[in-house]
């Protein structure tokens, strides 16, 4: 059987864990709000239409903040029409996904809901078709005690209280032609540095994430970032960016490698915002912001069966991009959240897009159940047990060779330990198809003293590396306990089947 070794040393760590990265996103489109989030009448519903069934499993889930309300949505969006009385207010045609958004719930709605998840909000604000006024209304309307015009009509809508809203995005890939409102880079550069300024002169404690490129194989891709943070830099505290991944003509390896591009992407974008703080002579460090990044399946458009950019006709929540994930699937999750890890020194924040429906790790059906989906898991665990120092690891590991990749490591891990708790977890995926994997870790400086918890995610009996939590079979997939871990002098063991992903949680004290 093929074998790896991981060094896990006491000493050699990138900082804390920062929690923000285990966020995720709930946009205005399909059903991620209406009939996911939040569904009056529905029998799980409360009094305020939140369903309780969705909330259970997203505080099961553990997102730490949530970015609402978009993505493209925001784009054109008057996040005015979204407050006051709800008989009042406006049914818009929304451009982006082609739906009519009924307006039924919006901010007040979404800090409410937020509150009750116990997440932070991520609030986004319109640079598609508005630009300095909204946002600087928006942000004296949120966070703004009292005795303005706007924070007073936030009073008189109910919340007496400022919303205290940290983290704001200044507008949503708007480096897309498809994007509501398509800038160049120096176009949006300077409006985000002048709404950024407005921002924070209404309130300095804002923190703000300027957009980067959509995606890496954006064609402005480096020259949008560093155009953008060259007329920012001083305003912005972090730098977006976005990423999907998906399996293309059933290359399997290469798909289960992608967390080697998400490596990259974020390397690249570090020597970018390095590049333009050297250059401009700033002491200030701008970080990362990862804030959608997830498998989608981008099939094709306009089709009611696979709805994925456009619904056909004009309807209120139609199902959009609703993708069931796989065993496959879940395995990726897992190494593209090892890879934000990873990264948590400069990769501050990052949403998994979306909460919901919409690509999402929970699904719920409009009067029906809501339920996990096998992606759910592995941000779950990693959400629940990252805590303390990121370790630096060593990964000696087999090799699988893929298309896109050349060979890449089967074993991909990330690591954390709690000096206070001394608890040590790895997250750790066997890539490989075709075989099961011996893994041992060397670790120095620490001795194992118990196995906290052992679980595993892979093909289930019967099944395949495609089978699914659906409708029928909720939890056909799920985590299982990991019996082969082993403690003995010292050396921790074990065997992690092909195609998996497992997270090993171990008391330890310093040696
Ligand atoms: O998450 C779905 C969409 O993907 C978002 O609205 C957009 O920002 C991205 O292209």
């Amino acid at each position: 059987m093929p074998s790896a070794r991981i060094v896990i040393d006491r000493d050699f760590h990138i900082g804390q864990v920062p929690r923000r990265i285990f966020g995720s996103f709930v946009e205005h489109m399909g059903r991620c709000v209406y009939t996911g989030i939040y569904e009056p009448g529905h029998p799980e519903a409360d009094s305020r239409g939140f369903r309780q069934d969705v909330l259970s499993l997203v505080k099961e889930m553990g997102p730490t903040v949530v970015r609402y309300p978009g993505g493209n949505f925001v784009s054109g969006y008057r996040w005015e029409d979204g407050v006051g009385p709800t008989q009042d207010r406006p049914r818009r045609l929304d451009g982006a996904w082609h739906t009519i958004e009924t307006n039924t719930f919006g901010l007040h709605e979404f800090v409410d809901w937020a509150k009750a998840a116990d997440v932070e909000v991520m609030e986004a604000i319109n640079l598609g078709t508005r630009g300095v006024e909204a946002a600087r209304a928006l942000v004296e309307y949120a966070n703004h005690p009292s005795g303005t015009y706007w924070s007073d009509l936030r009073r008189a809508n109910g919340a007496e209280a400022p919303f205290d809203i940290k983290l704001w995005c200044l507008g949503n890939e708007l480096d897309g032609p498809w994007q509501i409102g398509h800038k160049t880079a120096d176009e949006y550069g300077r409006l985000a540095q002048e709404s950024a300024k407005a921002m924070k002169l209404v309130d300095p404690s804002i923190e703000l994430v300027a957009v980067g490129s959509s995606n890496r194989g954006m064609p402005t891709f480096g020259t949008w970032e560093h155009t953008v943070l060259s007329h920012t830099y001083e305003e912005v505290d972090y730098v977006s960016m976005h990423a999907y991944y998906q399996e293309h003509d059933g290359d399997a390896a290469s798909f289960l490698a992608e967390a080697v591009d998400m490596d990259a992407f974020i390397d690249g974008v570090v020597a970018t915002i390095d590049a333009v703080k050297a250059a401009g002579k700033h002491t200030k460090q701008v970080n990362i912001s990862f804030d959608e990044w997830n498998v989608w399946y981008q099939r094709g458009l306009d089709s009611e069966d696979q709805p994925h950019q456009v619904a056909k006709e004009w309807k209120t929540h139609p199902r959009l991009i609703e993708d069931s994930y796989s065993v496959t699937d879940a395995v990726v999750v897992g190494t593209l959240l090892h890879s934000l890890l990873r990264h948590g020194d400069r990769v501050k924040i990052a949403n998994q897009a979306q909460l919901v429906n919409v690509i999402a790790p929970i699904l719920a059906e409009e009067g029906g159940p809501a339920w996990r989906q096998t992606s759910f898991w592995p941000f779950a665990r990693i959400s629940e047990l990252a805590r303390g120092n990121i370790m630096q690891l060593v990964v000696e590991s087999p090799k699988v060779s893929t298309a896109k990749f050349g060979d890449v490591d089967a074993v991909d891990a990330a690591a954390t330990r709690d000096e206070d708790t001394g608890k040590l977890a790895l997250f750790i995926a066997n890539r490989g198809l075709e075989d099961a994997t011996e893994i041992a870790l060397d670790l120095r400086g620490i001795a194992a003293t118990s196995v906290a918890r052992a679980e595993l995610l892979t093909v289930p009996e019967g099944g395949d590396r495609h089978t699914a939590n659906t409708l029928q079979a909720q939890q056909a997939v799920g985590l299982v306990p990991l019996d082969s871990v082993q403690i003995d002098d010292g050396v921790v063991t074990l065997r992690l089947p092909a195609l998996s992903w497992a997270v090993v949680e171990l008391e330890t004290s310093r040696t």
